[in-house]
């Protein structure tokens, strides 16, 4: 008899092969086979040589049922279903982690073991979670790589953007198990279709508040969830868009197949989308970004008796502006939250930071910040659009229609002028 807790969930693959590849992410493997267990999922592991320096086949055989596949030349295993008989078995291979390696072994339809054997010889979808050193992600070749893979039709979720094993920070890391299954299930919002008007353009995001420290334990912000700007990272990517959020100090957790770089301060949110800014297509605004920061912060507590009373403040870098003044800057998109004066104000951001639309909304007395749903009034040079109250998630999807027309617009416009002159 099967419990309701042990039923498959409807959108989940019946059958998954899970293959794990040499990187310090696979320690992480045996968490994804448990939840899909858990939620009624058939799973067999197949590990390769390498992989098996990181994780064992003992604890991937515990936490699946079945045991762990790891050769091709295994006449045991092979006996009980051939290598074509499980390639045929899968609803769907997922590897996670895929190293480098992998990838390019896959890329050129090589069958150098097991588990690439499988990818060939199946009609399943084949998911990747890669996790390696962020300059290897970089690396032209695996972006190549990736690029045939993706042409070919196999799915990524991440990598994401972070704090790597080897001390660098950048994007490799693996996705979390909870997203992998999340998107594998299409259960969240960015696990739904990954395919739409924005297929493949990159998209560079920022969200949230930014702190700027006054000492080691006060701060000036502003307010913000960030919650926009999270929904807004899911409904890109739900119609194709390869998004990189730049998020500042929110509660929320990284919508499923998003990168994402955690920052502080405004010169932080500055550095790091000029970092991975350049080549992007769209560019989008959403942090409430502090427009002034102390001159200086005190390396020690600020003690009241001794505090002077006046905060000598700069004025920290607008991200949004120095985007759009790049000599190749992409499409760019702000948004404006205002307490009064919508329209003027929203048309008067939207010229003077020479940007492609604006978002506004009104906040104050109780409205905007920290609620789930919002009202947003969409400009650009010939047009606009009132988006009535909604949720969050539903405005970001509407947002992201307007994104990509205007966008498309605009390139169609970029490809006519090229062409006259
Ligand atoms: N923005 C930014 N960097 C800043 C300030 C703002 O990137 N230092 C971006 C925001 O993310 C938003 C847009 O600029 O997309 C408008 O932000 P807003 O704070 O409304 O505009 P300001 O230029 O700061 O104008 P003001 O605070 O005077 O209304």
């Amino acid at each position: 008899m099967t419990s309701e807790r042990t039923k498959p969930a409807t959108k989940l693959p019946r059958r998954v092969v899970l293959g794990v590849c040499g990187g310090i992410a696979a320690y992480k493997s045996p968490e994804i086979a448990r939840r899909l267990v858990e939620r009624g999922v058939e799973v067999q592991v197949v590990m390769t040589d390498s992989a098996a320096q990181f994780v064992t086949a003992t604890s991937l055989q515990a936490v699946s049922g079945r045991p762990v596949r790891d050769s091709l030349w295994d006449s045991a295993a092979e006996a009980a279903m051939g290598h074509i008989e499980l390639a045929r078995w899968a609803d769907k291979i997922v590897i996670a982690p895929a190293t480098a390696h992998c990838m390019a072994q896959l890329a050129h339809g090589s069958c150098a073991d097991l588990l690439t054997t499988l990818c060939l010889a199946s009609h399943a979808g084949v998911v990747l979670a890669p996790a390696m050193n962020q300059a290897m992600w970089l690396h032209p070749a695996t972006q190549r790589n990736r690029d045939l893979l993706v042409s070919a039709g196999v799915e990524f979720l991440g990598p994401a953007d972070g704090a790597q094993a080897c001390g660098d920070i950048g994007p490799g890391r693996m996705l979390e198990p909870i997203d992998i299954v999340a998107a594998l299930a299409h259960d969240g919002h960015a696990g739904a279709a990954v395919s739409g008007p924005l297929n493949g353009l990159r998209v560079v995001l920022t969200a949230g508040p930014t702190r700027e420290p006054i000492d080691p334990v006060r701060y000036i912000t502003n307010r913000s969830s960030g919650k926009m700007g999270f929904a807004l990272a899911a409904a890109l990517r739900s119609v194709g868009a390869d998004v990189l959020l730049v998020a500042g100090p929110v509660n929320l957790r990284t919508p499923a197949g998003i990168a994402r770089i955690d920052v502080e301060t405004a010169q932080e949110m500055h550095d790091a989308v000029h970092q991975h800014v350049a080549g992007c297509h769209i560019f989008i605004g959403c942090a409430a970004v502090a427009d002034y920061r102390p001159a200086e912060a005190s390396p020690h507590k600020i003690k009241r008796a001794s505090a002077e009373r006046a905060l000598q403040l700069e004025p920290s870098p607008d991200v949004l502006a120095s985007v759009a003044a790049l000599p190749n800057s992409p499409f760019t998109v702000g948004f404006a939250a205002e307490t009064d004066n919508v329209r003027a104000h929203a048309q008067q951001k939207l010229l003077a930071k020479q940007i492609d639309i604006i978002a506004a909304n009104l906040v104050g007395d109780g409205r905007g910040f920290d609620n789930d749903t919002n009202e947003l009034h969409v400009f650009w040079r010939e047009g606009e659009k009132l988006l009535p109250e909604a949720s969050k998630s539903a405005l970001a999807e509407q947002l992201v229609a307007i994104i990509s027309d205007r966008y498309a617009q605009s390139t169609r416009a970029a490809s006519m002028t090229s062409r006259v002159g």
